[in-house]
């Protein structure tokens, strides 16, 4: 007599993220270990294991409710952000990072800064996208539903068993210093905090440097000059853009 045993199913979660020569790779767990997964071979996997995260999180779906979002996941948007954007980030983080003088940098951890950075905007995966690729301004409307994707990043992440200060710079990566970004800061996190710093002028710089559908790439003294404007209104610390001033002078010369 033999006894079939039930097919166990196969379950894989996001783990975090790493850098391998400048490019970014989602990693993953199954019951065997960590993965890398290539998403132009896995797109399939990848796409199931954003279902599962918005399973698993009742919030989300309340959320895409309240803004009549189909839960439906990008995954052209989620390829182009993490071999662009998201990548891109990342390298920014890290360069600045290195350049800030050594009593700021110990008040950052490192690694989480880059987990974050490279996962940062994940949440964009769930905005539809005639509004992420809009050739215009976008409205009031638009832009609310644009906003939450990083509220969207967080909570997607958060059933990811991913450290707390990760997920905290996911969340926040739209706050500043006068604290008038998205999402609004609750009262047990009223600071934005030097990892916030770092993730928001590089990812603001890696913006400004991209083409996107609704404008052009901006030169580097453009783009530096725009977030200048951040520094005077005391948005951004003035160490931290300086930083970003030296490493744009010696990496930046595309
Ligand atoms: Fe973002
Ligand atoms: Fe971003």
């Amino acid at each position: 007599m033999s006894i079939t045993s039930p097919q166990k199913e196969k379950k894989i979660s996001l783990s975090g993220a790493i850098q391998i020569s400048k490019h970014s790779f989602l990693v993953f767990k199954d019951s065997l270990g960590k993965i890398f997964l290539n998403m132009d071979k896995d797109e399939k996997l990848h796409k199931s294991v954003v279902q599962n995260m918005i399973k698993s999180n009742p919030l989300i779906q309340k959320i895409l409710r309240r803004y009549h979002i189909k839960p439906l996941i990008n995954i052209k948007t989620l390829k182009e952000l993490t071999g662009g954007h998201m990548n891109d980030t990342c390298n920014i983080a890290m360069g600045v990072y290195s350049i800030l003088s050594e009593g700021i940098k110990n008040q950052v951890d490192m690694d989480t800064l880059k987990e974050a950075s490279m996962l940062h905007d994940l949440g964009k995966v769930l905005i539809p996208s005639k509004i992420l690729n809009k050739p215009a301004k976008l409205n009031m409307k638009e832009r609310k539903i644009m906003n939450i994707h990083s509220t969207l990043g967080y909570e997607l992440l958060k059933t990811q068993n991913l450290p707390d200060e990760t997920l905290a710079l996911i969340k926040y990566h739209h706050q500043n210093l006068k604290h008038s970004g998205y999402p609004a800061l609750s009262s047990e996190n009223t600071s934005a905090d030097l990892g916030v710093q770092i993730i928001s002028i590089a990812d603001k710089y890696s913006a400004l440097r991209e083409r996107r559908v609704y404008r052009r790439k901006l030169s580097r003294l453009d783009a530096l000059l725009v977030l200048y404007k951040e520094v005077r209104e005391g948005k951004i610390l003035p160490a931290v853009y300086n930083a970003l001033l030296k490493y744009a002078e010696l990496y930046d010369v595309a």
